[in-house]
């Protein structure tokens, strides 16, 4: 969800206006992503390496994802949305955590979307976890510990970089990169970013089909 400072900057803002127009965003994809063929939505709000912004805009961020989980559980509940919430809750504070505990006991029964929002999450550190935790060291194992693999992420505001999410689930995941600050991202944009992974052809290390049939038509 990069470019929300950016978006509120451009327009003489403060950047938390940004991350208040991003949570519009956010309802716009959540709301478009069933039709869109997609089960599992992860949105990264917040990283552990957030932390190093200044005090003021953590704090806002912080009480900014208190409401969003607050406000948006009934919304949740109406449109078949289970929220779940990774990463770290040991230093988040204790209102946050029962928002969080609120919204995921709320909605623990929608079908249509499993919502992950991940706030004081890092990948490197979610694996380090895993590892301490699974009884046997398996690929099966510690899917089963960090979550499923991801098929597409998407990233705006022109970022290219993977700034360490979901780097395990991310194996065989198919990039696609927006100019689009996030605040600007729409359900059009979030449709087209699931054409251009079906365009894609994922090999997942096989050799393309092409390829494959004049070397099957010469063993015959
Ligand atoms: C990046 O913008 C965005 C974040 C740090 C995450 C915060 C996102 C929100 C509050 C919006 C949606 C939230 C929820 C809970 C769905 P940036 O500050 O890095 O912007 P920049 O790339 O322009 O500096």
């Amino acid at each position: 969800m990069d470019g929300n400072g950016r978006w509120a900057v451009a327009r003489g803002l403060p950047r938390i206006e940004g991350h208040r127009a991003g949570i519009d965003a956010a309802r716009r994809v959540v709301e478009a992503a069933p039709d869109c063929g997609i089960s599992t939505l992860t949105l990264f709000a917040f990283s552990s390496d957030n932390w190093r912004r200044p005090a003021e805009e953590v704090a806002s961020l912080m009480r900014l994802l208190e409401w969003y989980l607050e406000h948006e559980t009934g919304r949740a509940m109406a449109n078949g949305v289970r929220l779940e919430v990774i990463g770290r809750r040991d230093r988040l504070d204790a209102a946050l955590c029962r928002a969080i505990l609120d919204a995921e006991r709320a909605t623990a029964g929608g079908e249509r979307l499993h919502l992950r929002l991940a706030i004081d999450y890092s990948a490197r550190d979610a694996i380090l976890a895993a590892a301490r935790g699974v009884a046997e060291w398996s690929r099966e194992a510690f899917e089963r510990a960090l979550g499923p693999a991801v098929d597409l992420v998407i990233r705006t505001g022109g970022e290219r970089r993977l700034s360490d999410f979901l780097l395990w689930e991310c194996a065989y995941a198919e990039l696609v990169f927006s100019r689009t600050m996030w605040p600007d991202f729409s359900a059009a944009d979030l449709a087209g970013a699931v054409r251009e992974f079906h365009s894609r052809e994922r090999r997942f290390g096989e050799i393309p089909h092409v390829a494959a049939a004049p070397h099957q038509a010469w063993l015959d």
